[in-house]
């Protein structure tokens, strides 16, 4: 096991705090981002390699935080209320914040890794699926339509769209093709700190909520089951699980509301948005 003691944790922010109300950020905080959100990009880009039979998901997180040292940036979830590790790997039914502790990839396996690296005090927050050698036919499935799930999402971003649109847009298309979108987690506000207000509902009623407008930041990062969308929390009070069992899978992109749209700032610069699995007829 690697030891820890000497790997730099995020300091408090000083100046930066959540907020009640949506920051809108200028041309700065939009490079900011844009250099944090690459980085994060090229990290999960990076984790490809590790995807095989046989690795231990704590060798991700070794990835990470060697990977963190050498490009002058802070891994965001270590000591974060607690938690212990550089990134969070959620294999198979685990939905999300699972422990990359000293348990095997196999074959067949599904996994997310999410990594939020802080580069010159911007959070950049990425996450996405990999599959160890061949997946079933359900599980690529899964992956896909978590993929597009987000897709659509983000693409229902744009100055004078609302809140809801996100989320009924992710909820529709996850509907439609008969999976479940996990309720008890959401995306949210980024920047200068890690989790700000809005909260990002993966559900939700079109033409309902807050304004978007140019200059707001945050995550989209949709869950979505195979089976039901209830989930359970393990007895370490960080892994939540899908209740029945079935296959969950999820994405993440930092993102900023632009004049007419919106701009990625974790898109993959490999163009590995879904790192080896064969579904990129997806654009971004
Ligand atoms: N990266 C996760 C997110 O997308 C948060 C993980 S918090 C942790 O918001 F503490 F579990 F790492
Ligand atoms: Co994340
Ligand atoms: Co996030």
């Amino acid at each position: 096991m690697d030891n820890y003691i000497n790997v730099p944790v995020a300091p408090p922010a000083r100046n930066a705090r959540r907020t009640e109300s949506i920051k809108l950020y200028g041309p700065d905080a939009f490079e900011g981002m844009r250099r944090a959100g690459v980085l994060t990009a090229r990290c999960l880009d990076g984790v490809t390699d590790l995807i095989r039979r046989g690795t231990a998901l704590a060798e991700i997180n070794s990835f990470v935080i060697d990977f963190a040292a050498a490009n002058k940036s802070t891994p965001a979830t270590l000591g974060y209320k607690g938690y212990q590790y550089a990134c969070c790997t959620s294999v198979n039914h685990v939905v999300c914040h699972g422990f990359p502790n000293e348990k095997k990839l196999r074959d067949g396996d599904i996994v997310n890794v999410d990594v939020t690296l802080i580069l010159d005090g911007w959070y950049g927050d990425s996450s996405r699926m990999y599959v160890v050698g061949r997946p079933k036919r359900a599980a690529e499935r899964l992956i896909q339509i978590a993929h597009e799930a987000m897709m659509k999402g983000i693409k229902a971003v744009r100055p004078g769209a609302r809140l809801g649109d996100i989320g009924y847009a992710i909820q529709n298309y996850a509907h439609s093709e008969r999976c479940s979108v996990v309720r008890d987690f959401c995306g949210h506000g980024i920047g200068q700190v890690f989790h700000d207000s809005p909260n990002i509902l993966n559900f939700g009623k079109s033409d309902t909520g807050p304004e978007l407008r140019p200059g707001m930041i945050f995550t989209v990062e949709p869950m979505i089951n195979l089976g039901r969308g209830d989930v359970k929390m393990l007895a370490d009070d960080w892994t939540a699980v899908t209740r029945d069992k079935s296959l969950s899978a999820q994405f993440e992109h930092s993102i900023g509301v632009t004049d007419n749209g919106f701009e990625i700032f974790t898109l993959s610069p490999k163009g590995l948005h879904a790192p080896n699995i064969d579904l990129l007829s997806i654009s971004a």
